[in-house]
């Protein structure tokens, strides 16, 4: 991340000379489709009033490309953005430095905001709603207070955790947005304009299977992109054929709706040792032995994406797609739950 320049087309150099294949405007962004509209009439308005833009919440899971649009949010306001994070502030005295230090109608992006200590996240509350600092200083009877004046900025939170934000914090956030996995069709199109920055030719089906592998989301797609470039280097003379792509995929354990090893044991966990569930988080963590929260930030929201399994309030369950995609037919109760419960899960 550190040291990125701008060059003439807007594409940005890192440090490794590799071109970043994250997009800078709303236009290059593909995807996200009625959030990025939303974004694009605040960002307009708040910019045509030369206001500040309200504060930002963006969350979803990790991968989804909410740093690029925070990036993208910046540069379309035409400010400059701070880069941190909530296990990156240490101390309230960072924090309060950094806000002290922003500009008039800056961006500070505080990724992974849900780390932030509650002690320091308490520094957030009158700077966000109030541009200002309360600054104590002094003990016991001689304590006083001072309150000290920001420049108006926008704050941009993400987190792959909105239920962990505390409810003061979340209602300061005038703009609240979640991302969703990608389909396939905008993969598609994000692996193809990915190519073409790293002059890489893909044949139309090769694209289609990389993306319908690529968990929904863009970071892995385009990762894989270039795992497969390097078997086609070595086997294909460079050529990026739907079979070489087949081939590196199935030789990277990748099965063909993109399910890694991690997902498929939550799904025969859940489908073989608790017949289909329901079966509560903290079980399903235990058994799999993963952490809850891996399992709901990370490897369910594709999952329910797909329709394979459901929250519930008893707990998650599987549904037919995942019995079948295993293999596996259901028991005699599976079969019953399954009936009760719709391809989506809810109640028919
Ligand atoms: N690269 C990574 N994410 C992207 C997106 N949403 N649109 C275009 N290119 C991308």
């Amino acid at each position: 991340m550190n040291d990125k320049r701008f060059i003439a087309n807007r594409e940005l150099i890192t440090d490794d000379g590799d071109i970043s294949l994250r997009p800078t405007t709303f236009d290059d962004y593909i995807g996200q489709d009625k959030v990025k509209a939303n974004l694009k009439v605040y960002v307009a308005a708040s910019k045509a009033r030369g206001e500040a833009l309200d504060h930002v919440l963006l969350y979803g899971p990790p991968g989804l490309g909410k740093t690029t649009l925070a990036h993208i949010i910046a540069s379309e306001l035409g400010v400059e953005i701070k880069v941190t994070s909530g296990p990156g502030i240490e101390r309230a005295a960072n924090l309060a430095s950094l806000l002290t230090n922003m500009q008039e109608r800056d961006v500070l992006f505080l990724d992974e905001i849900h780390r932030l200590n509650h002690s320091i996240e308490e520094v957030l509350y009158p700077a966000m709603e109030d541009f200002a600092l309360d600054i104590s200083t002094g003990k016991g009877a001689g304590a006083t207070s001072l309150r000290l004046n920001l420049n108006k900025f926008t704050l941009i939170g993400a987190t792959t955790r909105a239920g962990m934000l505390t409810g003061p914090l979340r209602d300061r956030f005038g703009v609240i947005c979640r991302l969703e996995p990608y389909t396939a069709e905008d993969l598609v199109r994000i692996v193809k304009r990915s190519a073409r920055l790293l002059k890489i030719s893909i044949a139309d089906d090769a694209a289609l299977e990389l993306a319908s592998r690529s968990r929904g989301t863009p970071r892995i797609a385009n990762r894989l992109l270039k795992r497969v470039r390097d078997f086609a280097q070595v086997y294909n003379d460079g050529i990026i054929s739907l079979s070489i792509t087949v081939k590196a995929l199935n030789d990277m354990e990748i099965d063909p709706l993109g399910l890694d090893y991690n997902d498929i044991k939550l799904l025969s966990a859940l489908v073989e040792k608790f017949d289909g569930g329901p079966t509560g988080l903290d079980t399903l963590a235990a058994a799999i032995n993963e952490d809850a929260g891996t399992i709901e930030d990370v490897i369910e929201p594709y999952l329910i994406q797909l329709g394979f399994i459901a929250r519930t309030p008893r707990g998650r369950i599987a549904l037919k797609a995942a019995f079948k995609h295993l293999g596996v037919a259901p028991s005699s109760k599976a079969a019953e739950q399954l009936s009760f419960f719709g391809a989506d899960g809810k109640n028919e």
